[in-house]
This record gives C-alpha cells, sequence and structure tokens, in this order.
C-alpha cells in the first residue's frame, strides 16, 4: 500500500485527569510499553509521509520516547481540546492529503485494522471515515449517530447524551481517516459548547455531515483494539490483553506456559521452542530466551539472555546477564546486572552474583556473593564464601583460576588472585594471591582442651545450687519477721 498521501497525527497532549496522577496519560504504561509508543508503533507500517505528535503535558519526557521513534512533535499550550489539538498539528501537515487521527491513549489498535480504515476511507471517497466498535458497555465514550446504514451524521460525546442516544452501544474510538481539506473549513465551524469549553474534533464530524460530506464508520472487528485508557481500570484492562496476545504469539510459537494468565512477558522478548515458563514468571525488557529452557515460578528476568537448556528453578531474579547453555540457577538465586555464565555453569541457592563471570562448568551452590569476580572452568566456590570487593571507596576484582576449589566460609579480600587447581582452606580469609596448585589457609589454629567443658560444668554446679537455697531462705525470714 502506498500511503506517500497520508501523514499520521497522533493526539497526546491532555492530562490525563481521571488517572489521579502527576505524569501525563500518554507516559501511563501498558503492555510493557508507554501508551504513546504503543500507537506510533501502529503506525509504522503505514508508512506516511511521517507520524506527527502533538504534545503539551510533560511535553519533553512524550518527545523523548516518539523523536527516537522518527515522529516529529508539536506543542499544544493551553489544551482546548481535541480539535485544536488537530489545528495546532495543522501547520506540520505539509502536503499531506489524508491524515490518519489517533488518541494518544488507545494501544491496543493493529496497524492492519489501520490499513483497512484507509482502504475503506478512500474506496468510500469519505471526507472523513471513523472506526468505531460495539460495546456491550459502551459508557465512557462518544456515541456514533447514524443517519443511515452507511453514513454518520454525528458523534455525540457521552455528556451530551440524550436518554435515546445512551442506548447506542457503537462507539467513536476516536481513530479517524480525514481528508485533510475538507476537515479544516468543518474545523473551523467548531465552537467550544461543552462544559470544558473546548473545541471537539468530534463535533467536524457534524459539522461535515451538514454540509453534505461523506462521513462514513468502520466498525473494528476486534472491539477491544480500540479501548482508550481514562482510568486506572481501562489500564489494568489494555494491560491484560496486551499480555494476553504476547502470551498467545508465543505458545503459537511452541511455548509452554502453564497458568498463561499469571505470567508476564514484556513485548520484546523472544522465547525459542519447547521451552517451559511456569506460573507467576515475569520476562521482561529485551530478554531473549533459548529452546527447551525451563524458567520455574516466580522468577523474574530483566535483559537476559539464556541459551538452550537452561534451567532458572524458582523464584530467581536475573538482571542483564548471560546462561550460556545449560547453565542451571536457583532456586533463590539473584544475578545483578553483568554477569556471564558459560556453559554448564551452576548457581545455587542464595548465592549473589554481580559483574562475575562464571567459567564452564563451575559451581557456587549455597550462599555465596561473587562480586566484580572472574571464575574459571570446572572451579567448586563452597558454600558462604565471600568476595570482599569493596573498601567503602572502590571495586576491586578477585580472579580464581580454573579446577580451583574455594573451601566454605572463605573471605577473598580483593584485589587477589588464586592460580589454577589451588585449593583454599575452609574457613581462610585470603588476603593475598594463592599460586597455582597451591594452598591458602589463613585461619587460627585449632587448639583441643581435653576434660575441659565436664570441668567447667562441675565447677558451674557448685556455684548455682546454693545459691538459689540461701536467696530463698533470707526471703522467708525477712517475711516472718515483718509479721511478727
Ligand atoms: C475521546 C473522544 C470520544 C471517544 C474517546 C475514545 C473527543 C472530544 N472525544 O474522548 O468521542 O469515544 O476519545 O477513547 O475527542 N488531547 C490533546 N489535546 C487536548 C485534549 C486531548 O492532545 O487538548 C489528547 C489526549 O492526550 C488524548 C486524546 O487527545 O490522548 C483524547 O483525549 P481524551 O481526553 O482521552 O478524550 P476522551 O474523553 O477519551
Ligand atoms: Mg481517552
Amino acid at each position: 500500500m502506498s500511503n506517500n498521501d497520508l501523514t499520521n497525527v497522533i493526539l497526546a497532549a491532555g492530562k490525563g485527569t481521571r488517572l489521579k496522577s502527576s505524569l501525563a496519560k500518554v507516559l501511563h504504561r501498558a503492555g510493557g510499553r508507554t501508551l504513546v509508543e504503543h500507537i506510533v508503533r501502529a503506525c509504522e507500517p503505514l508508512k506516511g509521509r511521517e507520524t506527527v505528535v502533538v504534545v503539551g503535558h510533560q511535553a519533553e519526557q512524550v518527545a523523548a520516547i516518539v523523536e527516537p521513534l522518527e515522529a516529529v512533535t508539536v506543542l499544544q499550550h493551553p489544551q482546548n481540546g481535541t480539535g485544536h489539538a488537530m489545528l495546532v498539528a495543522k501547520r506540520s501537515l505539509g502536503r499531506a492529503k489524508l491524515a490518519v487521527v489517533l488518541p494518544g491513549d488507545a494501544p491496543l489498535v493493529r496497524a492492519e485494522t489501520l490499513k483497512a480504515l484507509i482502504t475503506a476511507h478512500r474506496n468510500g471517497n469519505a471526507a472523513a471515515t471513523i472506526l468505531s466498535a460495539v460495546l456491550a458497555d459502551p459508557s465512557g465514550y462518544g456515541r456514533v449517530v447514524r443517519k443511515s446504514e452507511t453514513a454518520v451524521s454525528a458523534i455525540v460525546e457521552e455528556s451530551q447524551l440524550t436518554d435515546e442516544q445512551r442506548d447506542i452501544n457503537e462507539i467513536n474510538s476516536a481513530i479517524y481517516c480525514f481528508t485533510l481539506e475538507k476537515l479544516w473549513p468543518a474545523l473551523a465551524h467548531v465552537k467550544p459548547n461543552n462544559k470544558h469549553r473546548e473545541l471537539y474534533l468530534t463535533d467536524a464530524i457534524a459539522a461535515l455531515s451538514a454540509k453534505g460530506e461523506t462521513v462514513l464508520a468502520q466498525v473494528a472487528a476486534d472491539s477491544r483494539e480500540v479501548l482508550g485508557c481514562n482510568t486506572r481500570a481501562d489500564l489494568a484492562d489494555v494491560d491484560r490483553i496486551f499480555r494476553e496476545w504476547k502470551r498467545n504469539a508465543l505458545m503459537d510459537a511452541g511455548v509452554t506456559i502453564q497458568l498463561p494468565e499469571t505470567v508476564l512477558i514484556d513485548p520484546d522478548v523472544t522465547v525459542g521452542e519447547d521451552t517451559i515458563i511456569e506460573p507467576t514468571v515475569q520476562l521482561l525488557g529485551k530478554t531473549k530466551i533459548g529452546a527447551r529452557c525451563t524458567i520455574r515460578t516466580g522468577s523474574v528476568l530483566t535483559d537476559a539472555v539464556l541459551g538452550d537448556e537452561v534451567t532458572v528453578e524458582p523464584h530467581c531474579v536475573v538482571a542483564e546477564s548471560r546462561l550460556d547453555d545449560g547453565v542451571i540457577i536457583g532456586p533463590f538465586a539473584r544475578l545483578r546486572p553483568n554477569n556471564h555464565l558459560k556453559a554448564g555453569a551452576r548457581i545455587g541457592n542464595f548465592v549473589e552474583l554481580k559483574k562475575s563471570t562464571i567459567g564452564e562448568g563451575a559451581k557456587a551452590m549455597h550462599l555465596s556473593y561473587l562480586g566484580d569476580a572472574k571464575i574459571g572452568t570446572k572451579s567448586n566456590i563452597g558454600a558462604g564464601t565471600i568476595t570482599c570487593n569493596y573498601d567503602g571507596f572502590n571495586k576491586y576484582p578477585t580472579s580464581i583460576g580454573n579446577k580451583v576449589f574455594i573451601g566454605s566460609d572463605t573471605a577473598l579480600v580483593a584485589p587477589v588472585r588464586v592460580g589454577d587447581g589451588a585449593y583454599i582452606a575452609a574457613g581462610s580469609t585470603i588476603t593475598e594471591n594463592v599460586p597455582a596448585d597451591g594452598l591458602g589457609i589463613a585461619r587460627g589454629r585449632q587448639v583441643n582442651k581435653p576434660g575441659w567443658a565436664a570441668k567447667k560444668r562441675r565447677e558451674l554446679a557448685v556455684i548455682e545450687k546454693p545459691k538459689k537455697k540461701t536467696a530463698k531462705k533470707s526471703k522467708r525470714r525477712k517475711a516472718t519477721k515483718k509479721r511478727k
């Protein structure tokens, strides 16, 4: 489809009073993206001349999201309604003949639906074509008033409905295709005849119809696509639908998702075939998961990259880390950013990693902190091992070679290096480098004192017993004295 006569206009200047928020409405998130980003992306496949976003509330933040997506912004200040927003955009529309106009708060619309709207508009030679939908509960939306089966006479806002019109369940999505040379004169006739004293773009529909122009309404095949987000409840509904669509797409691509309604997956996440995702998992950001992995219940992965056959046991938190093929982590592992776990590495329960590389087949199975550490192939990190990587001012690295055995409860005071094949005795505080194949031992020597405990118990028994008796006797004596 060639649309080089068409520009997209997204109206995103409003505050969103009904959200009761300090954040502008279009900056709220649903389905893992801001509302406005969803809409800019839906417009991209239309291949129009450009996408113009009308900004107002928190204009800079909105611009920071849409400009990297190659949209241009135009400032509406003050915000005098959707019709006024369109007039503000006018000077940015250049020589476009048609405009697809979208609100910034209806993010579920798909490009296919917009393409069908444009086609209907062109085929019908219309001045305006409204994307409408039939809703079981139309409350909150403007209603489409038809004068015949095909032609529309007006859009009436909820606050201005007559009792009869209130029963109309065909609603205005606020997504339209306009022929601009027809829209501008009609919009010039629109007056702010409403309690907010705003210029409503919807009123241009009645003006066009009154002039005898063709106004069509195309009913969306899936009415969910037009849902607007005016309230927190609307945001939750829209988020739920986005999440469902994402999960369905992954299941169609061969991913098993158990109790899918409990699983949250961001739009850019990819998952390979035959991977199993257990209930209540969250896969966020740009996470990429290979084939035949298992992500077990309660785990949250953000910007993680997993190879094939990786197992994430229950309740792990992983951020910005790479887990190669066959890695197993958890339960209850925490991977803070910048770790690389090489093939077959294992990280067990209550192990925290930060900026560390764990070599092939290396293991740290219990209760450890490994930060700024490099651990070689097949090394074993004992329970309770801590890298002391921070002296209150700077961070220092720990380097552990291949096939090293670190005994339990070792503190490695960085910067420090342990050579290939070395052993560290349990309970050591290692402050100096340990050579390859050597033993590092740094702890107090044990002294056994035979019979010490038995002797101590005998001493305590003698001292404690008489004390108690004398205390009671003297109390009794005092009491009898008083009575006398
Ligand atoms: C609007 C429609 C209504 C439709 C509904 C669908 C109007 C008057 N009404 O109502 O018929 O059923 O959408 O969701 O258009 N905006 C600006 N500048 C302004 C005012 C608003 O850019 O001065 C933007 C808002 O940021 C928002 C969009 O326009 O993204 C729609 O405004 P909103 O207040 O949400 O209109 P609704 O009451 O939902
Ligand atoms: Mg709205």
